[in-house]
């Protein structure tokens, strides 16, 4: 169920961490599907993953450092590797008595610092027989076989989606029997960790012969602990968009998060490259602020629990801007729509002030925001508190059409990445949304 913590917090930081660190493919546990290596090989991984740095206290405190207010955990990848002792059977870190329990030491250290939980977890799972069988259409028997070499589970999917299964009992119960493995994994970590604020679903791979109960997962959830926020990769059932590695550029009517990392990848390779530059990860970040999203930024650990250090500096560097800018940050609503301003706006809760993000300011200083009908009271520059000029031109106010305000942004305290104008308004936004008209009367 969504939450209003979930609308004000405006940043979370995703962590994807598991076996694939070892290996460092890419594209975390995709590469057993895509018939890069065998699912036997691929889990051998398991066997040189040690945690062995693992200190979610001082991710937390970076996390904290970085603005977010929340952070979420892959607990299970497509890989079906939980990082928490699963009693269901399947392979999990802690893989010898000395590792800890990921997950618990991940929800201690980030609730400590005072930011709400999220944990990942992938419907998905290709260590299951029972899930594997009935996508790829294969009898559990044939399973070893197609462990034993790199098989693409992705391509035997799609050859096996538009198959009618429907009088399949075998597949039937293989169906029946992953979906109520599947919810006996949740049911673990909803319930061994305290209270979870937000159940982020993945990659729901199916038949359409055996569909997900989606809206009965959703009041499964529900059930152990009806404050959790699921996110929309459940079918119809989730409480906000997730689009992923792509602004939205007409934002989703509700709320949303946009999931990204700050390189190509979610999973540690050590060779990531193509850092997004700070100044591009602010600017994407006031984009999500403006059309009343979240954004989810990416790290990925290596296998001992180091996080990249170009990684650990993006995030500093955005949570400086944060900070420079808070009031402009958490707790803000979706601005005006496109067309109105020379940038992104987003407005404070009570609707009276206008928060405009100037990612291009030209050398003259000036910028515009059209079709605006309040007074203005004052307009500054959020952090330095400079003021800035203003004056209205054109428009038929006496015939309701406002001209254009336009502001002109002092040299002193821009900021080196995104300025941001505070813009104070005499009671809440109120907008023209007219094309114009003849001014017959002057
Ligand atoms: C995609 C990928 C998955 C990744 C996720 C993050 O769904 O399949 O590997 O974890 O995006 O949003």
């Amino acid at each position: 169920m969504m939450q209003e913590w979930f609308e004000d917090a405006k940043l979370g930081i995703f962590v994807h961490w598991g076996i694939y660190a070892i290996n460092k493919m890419g594209s975390e546990s995709w590469p057993i599907a895509q018939a890069r290596i065998g699912y036997d090989d691929y889990m051998k991984q398991m066997e040189s993953f040690t945690a062995s740095d693992y200190d979610p206290g001082s991710w937390a405190e970076l996390f904290k450092q970085a603005g977010a207010r929340y952070s979420v955990l892959t607990t299970k990848h497509h890989d079906g590797v939980a990082l928490w002792p699963t009693q269901q059977g399947t392979p999990s870190i802690p893989n010898d008595a000395g590792t800890p329990d990921l997950v618990r030491g991940f929800v201690d250290a980030v609730r400590s610092a005072g930011l709400h939980v999220g944990l990942y977890f992938s419907h998905t799972d290709w260590t299951s027989d029972e899930h594997v069988s009935v996508i790829t259409g294969q009898r559990k028997d044939e399973l070893p076989a197609l462990r034993a070499e790199p098989t693409s589970y992705r391509e035997l999917w799609e050859q096996n989606a538009s198959r009618d299964q429907s009088a399949d009992s075998e597949l039937a119960a293989n169906w029946d029997a992953f979906l109520a493995f599947h919810r006996a994994q949740m049911q673990e970590i909803l319930t061994n960790y305290g209270s979870i604020d937000l159940l982020w679903f993945d990659v729901m791979l199916g038949h359409k012969d055996f569909p997900y109960p989606t809206a009965e997962i959703r009041d499964f959830v529900h059930g152990i602990s009806e404050q959790t926020i699921i996110n929309s990769r459940l079918g119809a059932h989730g409480d906000y968009e997730t689009p992923e590695q792509f602004i939205p550029v007409y934002p989703p009517a509700g709320p949303w998060e946009l999931c990204v990392t700050t390189n190509n990848t979610w999973s540690y390779t050590g060779a990531e490259s193509q850092y997004k530059t700070p100044y591009e990860i602010i600017t994407m970040f006031t984009e999500c602020l403006g059309m009343g999203g979240n954004m989810l930024l990416n790290v990925g650990p290596d296998e001992a629990g180091h996080i990249p250090h170009q990684q650990v500096q993006l995030l500093k560097t955005l949570g400086a801007w944060i900070e420079r800018h808070a009031e402009a940050v958490y707790g803000t609503r979706r601005g005006l729509p496109h067309g109105y301003a020379y940038g992104y706006t987003s407005v404070s809760k009570d609707q009276k002030t206008l928060y405009l993000y100037l990612s291009h300011l030209p050398a003259g200083g000036e910028t515009g925001i059209k079709g605006l009908r309040n007074e203005i009271v004052r307009i500054s520059v959020l952090g330095s508190g400079a003021e800035c000029p203003s004056k209205r031109i054109g428009g038929a106010p006496w015939l309701g059409v406002p001209g254009t305000l336009w502001i002109t942004v002092p040299e002193s305290g821009r900021d080196e990445y995104v300025t941001v104008l505070k813009i104070e308004l005499d009671g809440e936004l109120d907008v023209y949304e007219g094309k114009g008209k003849e001014i017959d009367v002057n």
